[in-house]
């Protein structure tokens, strides 16, 4: 067997693999096979093609470059994955989806620097007998595109998740215009490329694909960019199927709609779960307007200590931990577990709520409670509890903020306005731990800090609770 048809068979084992990783890691028993799936999947196509670079490369300069860029690559992913904070997986994230988009853009780049920029060449005049020079054209027009998009997009969502830049959304006069504009010139300009492929058509896409990546995702509030982390990771997944079609790669089509499918029903299932359109998101806010109105006066709150707050857990019967992104910043899931299993054996019920998207990334508080050894069946999803907050005492909210903000029931013109929240008021008291009355990620005012049965436990979140499991005694 030659190498091309052995490359083909091992491109398609690689695929599988990742087939695999996809399966195991949608349930957390097998999340660990499926992560090592992943790895042998990439591992295969690695090999895979560094062998077809040197089979391919005349003077073999490429393939040493190859090797040379894997190496390094996979040094500095190495140290990345090892030093990363679970907080800060998100913008990690964003910022990998964004290298995704530019080789897209590379690739592209490449296509036309090889096929069109030279009508005389063998290669090109082979592709035009074969009809398919046009369908060329069209690959790496979309292909710079939908990477352009990537890039920019994955730039500012990195951007906003670190907090380099503000997380309120950039709101353009007519920006649903400008939008929709561009995609109209877009499909313009790739027909204009298919029929008469000039380099300054290439600019102006390239360009127009930056500029609207950027503004698509500046456009989107910060309590709206799970969903776009999610879309990203879908736009990723386009992204690199387009340069399989230009590399004429399967493996690179087969992942790349693997993740462009599985990121977009993964948005969608997202959107719905926080009540958004799905359209209006990737339209980047399209449809949504400033908020209008200034910001409102909810009047006093009032504030706890952690030895009031104790008396106040051992006098109750029922409990309900709702956690949230200052948990995973204070790392208090180990105190917090302490202080749940000295309740429940002084025969307290304690349950935890969990908002979806609670935290930074999809499923993180379940991630730090599993961690730190909280039971699974005490640990329910906001749905699964939302009724139950009525009948229960003691609300304890770690570190949570816009997931258990009233206004995005109460207030119309807030920007979390639909979103469905954890209804914690409902319950007798409610303790708020926090370092500050500092808005949560989102940017909004928070009026369940105000209401009658709301009190604050100002500081660090694992040393109040630390606090309390001593009180407790
Ligand atoms: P947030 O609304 O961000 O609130 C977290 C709160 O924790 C803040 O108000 C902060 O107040 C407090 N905090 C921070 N460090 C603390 C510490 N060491 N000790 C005690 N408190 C601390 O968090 P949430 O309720 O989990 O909501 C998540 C938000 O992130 C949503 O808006 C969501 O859309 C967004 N988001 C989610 C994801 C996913 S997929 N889950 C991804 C990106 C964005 P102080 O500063 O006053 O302490």
């Amino acid at each position: 067997m030659d190498v091309t048809s052995a490359s083909v068979a091992a491109y398609l084992v690689a695929a599988l693999l990742f087939v695999l990783a996809l399966a195991g890691l949608s349930r957390h028993e097998s999340a660990k096979l499926g992560n090592y799936f992943g790895i042998l999947g990439m591992a295969t196509a690695l090999v895979v093609a560094t062998v077809v670079a040197f089979d391919t490369d005349v003077d073999g300069l490429g393939a040493v470059l190859l090797v040379v860029a894997v190496v390094v690559g996979a040094g500095i992913g190495l140290q990345l994955a090892r030093t990363v904070e679970m907080t800060g997986m998100p913008e990690l994230i964003a910022l990998l989806h964004s290298f995704v988009g530019l080789a897209a853009v590379l690739v592209g780049w490449n296509g036309y620097l090889h096929i069109e920029a030279h009508p005389d060449s063998v290669d090109t005049q082979v592709l035009e007998g074969a009809g398919l020079l046009g369908i060329h054209s069209a690959e790496v027009f979309i292909g710079i595109f939908i990477g352009g998009v990537t890039f920019t997009g994955s730039i500012v969502a990195n951007l906003k998740l670190s907090a380099k830049m503000k997380s309120a959304p950039l709101m353009l006069p007519g920006k649903n215009l400008i939008n929709l504009g561009t995609l109209a010139l877009f499909a313009a300009l790739t027909v204009w490329f298919v029929i008469d492929p000039q380099l300054w058509l290439l600019i102006v896409v390239t360009a127009l694909a930056l500029v609207l990546g950027w503004h698509l995702v500046a456009s989107i509030g910060g309590g709206d960019m799970p969903v776009v982390v999610s879309m990203l990771n879908s736009y990723s997944g386009w992204a690199a199927a387009a340069s399989g079609f230009l590399l004429d790669n399967n493996l690179l089509i087969i992942v790349g709609a693997l993740v462009g499918s599985s990121g977009a029903y993964l948005s969608f299932i997202m959107c719905q779960a926080m009540n958004r359109s799905f359209i209006s998101v990737i339209a980047g806010g399209f449809g949504i307007e400033a908020p209008a109105g200034e910001a409102a006066d909810y009047g006093e709150h009032r504030e706890i200590t952690a030895e009031e707050t104790a008396e106040l857990l051992a006098s109750a019967s029922s409990v309900i931990i709702t956690p949230g992104y200052g948990m995973a910043v204070a790392q208090a899931q180990y105190p917090v577990a302490d202080l749940t299993a000295r309740l429940r054996a002084r025969g307290v019920n304690v349950r935890f709520g969990i908002h979806p998207v609670a935290g930074r990334l999809p499923g993180h508080m379940n991630v730090l409670l599993a961690e730190a050894k909280v039971p699974y069946d005490i640990v329910l999803e906001m749905d699964e509890i939302n009724d139950d907050f009525g009948d229960t005492d003691v609300v304890l909210v770690i570190g949570a903020n816009d997931t258990v903000n009233p206004a995005a029931l109460d207030e119309p013109n807030s920007p979390i306005a639909g979103m469905p929240v954890l209804e914690v008021w409902h319950a007798r008291d409610v303790v708020v731990f926090k370092r500050s009355m500092a808005a949560g990620y989102a940017g909004v005012q928070n009026p369940l800090f105000f209401r009658d049965n709301s009190s604050m436990l100002f500081g660090d979140a694992k040393d109040r609770v630390d606090d309390i499991v001593r009180a407790l005694g």
